[in-house]
């Protein structure tokens, strides 16, 4: 377990503190979201046979265009601007560019970053997604808020305490009306499904969390269910597209 934190205070009197407390409650292997897991995020998504090493977006992200879902120069008259959050080799963003968003993609780890510029997916007009090195949890990310928030597998890996954190991000990163869609591990297919007093107890995540779509809806509470389901095969979508069977997704507005 890494030290606790408090810059030498011996009392917590911030949640921040008590968030950096809980954080260290957590072996160092265990916290795959804040800087320490660069190098790991960057080695292992660049493994050749690894699912997310891939071109391909989300399924999801396909089928709500189609269906209509996602924000449009039509509905904005504008292009509407999409954050990615832990875009690691940058298959959305760089689709989202493609698909006429202004894009941003963070990750903290700076190996995926320049992997993802090296792949960078252009719109029509040749802008690129350009791509940040910013801890979506406790750094500001410029060009906030967006029209479209999306999160592909970061979400999943977060320590239960810090679902707050994320939630205040995403509060500060989403534009009133905007979007939030979310893929997360499909609980009783993939991650651990025990509960957070376990995983706190154990100051392990197992890999990361399953959600249900009934606890994702939960934990976004203040915004409004558009779509939440399994990922769509590529022969239902019409076109190539990540998907696996172990993950689910869900779309969120904000009122
Ligand atoms: C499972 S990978 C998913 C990568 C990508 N979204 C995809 O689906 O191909 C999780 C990513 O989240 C990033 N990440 C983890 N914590 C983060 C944080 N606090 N802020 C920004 N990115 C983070 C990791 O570096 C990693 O690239």
């Amino acid at each position: 377990m890494t030290a606790p934190p408090l810059g030498g205070h011996p009392r917590v009197s911030t949640i921040e503190e008590l968030m950096e407390l809980l954080d260290s409650l957590y072996g160092a292997d265990a916290d795959r979201t804040s800087v320490g897991a660069s190098d790991f995020w960057g080695r292992l998504l660049q493994q050749s046979d690894h699912v997310l090493n891939t071109d391909l977006p989300d399924a999801n992200l396909v089928a709500w265009r189609s269906a209509g879902h996602l924000p449009s120069v039509g509905d904005l008259g504008r292009r509407p601007t999409a954050l990615d959050v832990g875009c690691g080799l940058g298959r959305n963003a760089n689709w989202l560019a493609s698909q006429d968003f202004s894009v941003t993609g963070i990750d903290i780890a700076e190996p995926a970053l320049a992997e993802a510029i090296r792949r960078g997916g252009a719109r029509a007009d040749g802008e690129r997604a350009r791509y940040l090195s910013r801890d979506f949890l406790r750094d500001e990310v410029p060009g906030a808020p967006f029209d479209l928030v999306y999160d592909s597998g970061c979400f999943h890996h977060l320590a239960p305490h810090r679902r707050i954190s994320y939630r205040a991000a995403l509060d500060v990163a989403l534009a009133p009306g905007g979007w939030f869609g979310i893929c997360t591990f499909a609980a009783g297919r993939m991650g651990s499904t025990a509960d957070d007093a376990q995983l706190l107890r154990q100051g392990a995540l197992d890999g990361g969390v399953g959600y249900s779509l009934v606890e994702l809806e939960h934990v976004f509470a203040d915004l409004e269910l558009v779509a939440a389901g399994r990922l769509p095969a590529a022969d239902e979508v019409g076109e190539p597209v990540f998907t696996q069977d172990f993950l689910h997704a869900a779309l969120f507005c904000r009122p």
